[in-house]
């Protein structure tokens, strides 16, 4: 299996796992506003959840790109799901992107899906996938995706 291509970041820049000392500077959460509402997270809740993640690093890769400044200016999540079928098999799930639009336009959405399609290859993930709106279809295929079936929900 040929590994997926990462191109390299811009000088300075950095993809990290997120750490509880992100709660401080709000980066964070201002950079995932631009995705979705974030809602109040008071610090206690915050580091538990980090505490959740660390605790499960097989299932939950949450990583952020920072620029030459430190700044976490995009996110992203690969959840693995440990399936029974597929002979008890890995799926990567992509979810939470989002790139600070002052740094949109400088390849750093595609690196960041690129690196966690990395990590779900190298944690032996059978596939890949992810839900999104249909304006972000292209974003997504010049990733390397394809359209595969439909996305339904049930909301509370
Ligand atoms: N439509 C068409 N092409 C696009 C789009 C788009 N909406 N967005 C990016 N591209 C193209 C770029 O032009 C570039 O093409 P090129 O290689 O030919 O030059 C390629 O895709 C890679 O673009 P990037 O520079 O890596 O994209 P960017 O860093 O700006 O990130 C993103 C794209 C993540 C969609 C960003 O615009 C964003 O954060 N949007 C708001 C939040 C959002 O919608 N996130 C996705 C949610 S879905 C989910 O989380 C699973």
């Amino acid at each position: 299996m040929q590994p997926v291509p990462v191109p390299a970041l811009p000088q300075g820049y950095n993809f990290r796992r997120v750490g509880k000392e992100d709660f401080q500077d709000k980066n964070l959460f201002k950079t995932l506003s631009i995705l979705t509402t974030v809602g109040d997270i008071p610090e206690p809740k915050f580091h538990a959840l980090i505490d959740y993640w660390n605790d499960r690093k097989e299932i939950y890769n949450p990583m952020v790109i920072t620029n030459a400044e430190n700044v976490i200016i995009a996110t992203g999540m690969l959840f693995v799901e440990h399936k029974l079928i597929h002979g008890g098999g890995k799926v990567g799930h992509v979810e939470d992107i989002s790139v600070n639009p002052s740094e949109q336009g400088k390849k750093l959405g595609l690196i960041m899906i690129r690196n966690l399609i990395q990590i779900a290859q190298n944690e032996g993930c059978y596939k890949v996938i992810l839900d999104c709106d249909e304006k972000n279809v292209k974003f997504y295929e010049k990733c390397g995706m394809k359209i595969e079936g439909v996305e339904m929900g049930y909301r509370f």
